[in-house]
């Protein structure tokens, strides 16, 4: 197969992101530019400021990008953009930009999609680190601040093919981790503050009445191959948490403590920071919330797997950086005898390595953008 360079442009969300990848199996170069600070005020992302924030980096990003590679906008072999799912106005500066820099150098564009670029994110490490062995069909948890999505995850041809068989009918995973944390007055987003801070508290210590969703009324497949669905809720905890903190005085002391400190701009930074402005029963309530959240996780995505009979996971997106997930999902997936495979944490949360490297199978196959490609904020990943 012939080596091709493909410069990735990411820009869905809060992440401005460009990278250099060689045949879908080596990232030569991979640049982020986070918005967290310009964000982090309002505890969530702002659509207008993140459109702005993506047309001030966009520039700067991608020639960072090639320079790190030691590429030229002459020398990559093909451009490839994520067309959706996301903020459409965030999607249309990376669209805009890629196209006319196609138009410009004549070059091929490749359209992805941002939650098959998660997935290819555990393929292209994989193949970096020497394995081509992955074991289909994969079942994929794509599990971030806009997602919660199981897919069945095929070769076919050159190409993949990726069947739906759960999804979050409300919050996804992420969105509740971001939501938790700013009810208890910590910083943005939630993920990573809570993963660090749970390590500190009792994650048996809170039992949530939370209403999971266990009957199964969606099937999926057809014909006499039709599995049941397995489907996520998160916006039950979340209220759970709220319910929580209004019936304990402590907790509330302290959270008001913490959002007098953000406003005032002195809001910790270290985790020792941060431990010493939370008390026991909040750490206590923040490792319950995560362990309630990663045992769903967990029990779903292993119960899909047995159902569609796979003998592979991927675990990808924002959230599968989390320490206590990953530690979950290997003891059992070793215990069912499945094989787990997550990214790195540079390649867990949103990048364009994983966009170069999805659209490596689209540029052999010549599946090339139309010239009036734009955004489509609810693309469904087929
Ligand atoms: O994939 P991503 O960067 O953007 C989306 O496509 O949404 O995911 C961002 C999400 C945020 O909700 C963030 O709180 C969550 O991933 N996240 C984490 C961790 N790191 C990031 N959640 C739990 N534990 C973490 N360590
Ligand atoms: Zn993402």
């Amino acid at each position: 197969m012939p080596d091709a360079f493909i410069l990735g442009i990411e820009s869905s969300c809060d992440e401005t992101a460009a990278a250099v990848v060689r045949s879908g199996e080596q990232v030569i170069s991979n640049v982020v530019l986070s918005q967290i600070a310009t964000h982090q005020p309002y505890g969530g992302v702002v659509p207008e400021l993140a459109s702005r924030e993506h047309l001030r980096a966009i520039v700067p990003v991608v020639r960072t990008a090639l320079a790190e590679a030691g590429k030229t906008y002459q020398t990559v072999d093909a451009l490839a953009v994520t067309r959706g799912p996301g903020l459409a106005g965030a999607l249309l500066v990376g669209i805009s930009f890629a196209k006319a820099l196609a138009f410009a150098l004549e070059k091929p564009l490749v359209a992805v999609n941002h939650l098959e670029g998660h997935i290819h994110a555990v393929l292209l490490e994989e193949r970096q680190k020497g394995n081509h062995e992955v074991a289909f069909p994969v079942l994929a948890l794509v599990v971030s601040g806009g997602h919660t999505h199981l897919y069945l995850t095929q070769l076919k041809g050159q190409g993949w093919s990726y069947l739906n068989v759960g999804h979050t009918r409300d919050d996804a995973a992420g969105e509740a981790f971001d939501k938790v944390a700013k009810l208890l007055g910590l910083s943005y987003p939630g993920g990573p503050i809570v993963d660090k801070l749970a390590r500190h508290g009792d994650p048996r210590a809170v039992k949530f009445p939370w209403a999971q969703i266990k009957h199964r009324d969606r099937r999926v497949g057809g014909g006499n191959l039709e599995k049941p669905a397995f489907d996520f809720s998160y916006s039950g905890i979340k209220t759970a948490v709220l319910r929580y903190v209004e019936t304990h005085p402590e907790i509330q002391q302290g959270i008001a403590a913490r959002q007098g400190l953000a406003k005032s701009g002195r809001q910790p930074r270290k985790v020792e920071e941060w431990l010493a402005v939370c008390d026991r029963p909040t750490l206590d309530l923040i490792a319950s919330f995560q362990r309630a959240v990663v045992e769903d996780l967990v029990g779903k995505t292993l119960a899909a797997a047995r159902e569609h009979d796979v003998a592979t996971l991927f675990v990808t997106g924002g959230v599968a950086a989390n320490s206590e997930l990953r530690r979950r999902f290997e003891q059992e997936a070793a215990r069912q005898g499945i094989a787990v495979f997550f990214p790195s944490l540079r390649l867990s949360t949103d990048n364009a390595a994983m966009i170069a490297a999805a659209a490596y199978p689209k540029f052999l196959a010549g599946e090339f953008a139309e010239p009036d490609l734009s955004a489509e904020a609810g693309l469904v990943l087929r």
